[in-house]
């Protein structure tokens, strides 16, 4: 059996390579579906990354993964710090959360305060902070260990390979 988890990804992430590369690195967007694609491959994970600059459609696949009991890796980017929308949204999850961030915000935060706060963190299993794309793995290891956990009663949403969409890929 094959798990499905959602890697989703907020506000102006889809820009990583262009957008402030001393603090996000060079690599682009597309270069993290793929490593996410990869590290998931390895973990017997099936990973559906997605990016959105809206909140709404955010608050929307969250909804999706709660309904069906799908573990989410999140970076909410900058939504992490005022959306209390998001933030009820995820209390209403049914699977392993793991929040992450490629900076390391809580080192951030003495020159930004804002960065401090996080309304995701009060839903989430744990945050990974600060490793660049490495973030994500680790979210990833983080999520297969948290549903290797998981009581047969509560398992979360999975697929044979047969089933598995490959073009979501
Ligand atoms: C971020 C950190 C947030 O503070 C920022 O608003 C982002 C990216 C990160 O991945 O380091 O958009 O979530």
């Amino acid at each position: 059996m094959i798990t499905q988890v959602l890697v989703l990804n907020g506000p102006n992430l889809g820009r990583l390579g262009k957008r402030e590369p001393a603090v996000y690195g060079s690599a682009t967007y597309d270069d993290l579906v793929e490593l996410c694609r990869e590290t998931g491959r390895k973990l017997s994970l099936h990973v559906d990354v997605r990016q959105t600059d809206s909140e709404g459609e955010l608050i929307g696949w969250i909804h999706e993964a709660a309904d069906a009991l799908v573990p989410v890796v999140l970076n909410a980017g900058a939504l992490t710090h005022y959306s209390h929308s998001l933030g009820d949204a995820l209390k209403m999850r049914t699977a392993p959360l793991v929040e992450v961030h490629i900076s390391n915000v809580a080192a951030r935060a003495q020159a930004e305060p804002f960065r401090g706060v996080s309304v995701v963190t009060p839903a989430a299993d744990g945050v990974i902070a600060g490793f660049g794309f490495l973030s994500y793995q680790l979210a990833l290891q983080a999520i297969a260990e948290l549903v290797a956990q998981t009581p047969a009663t509560q398992t979360p949403a999975t697929q044979t390979p047969a089933t598995q969409d490959q073009t979501a890929q």
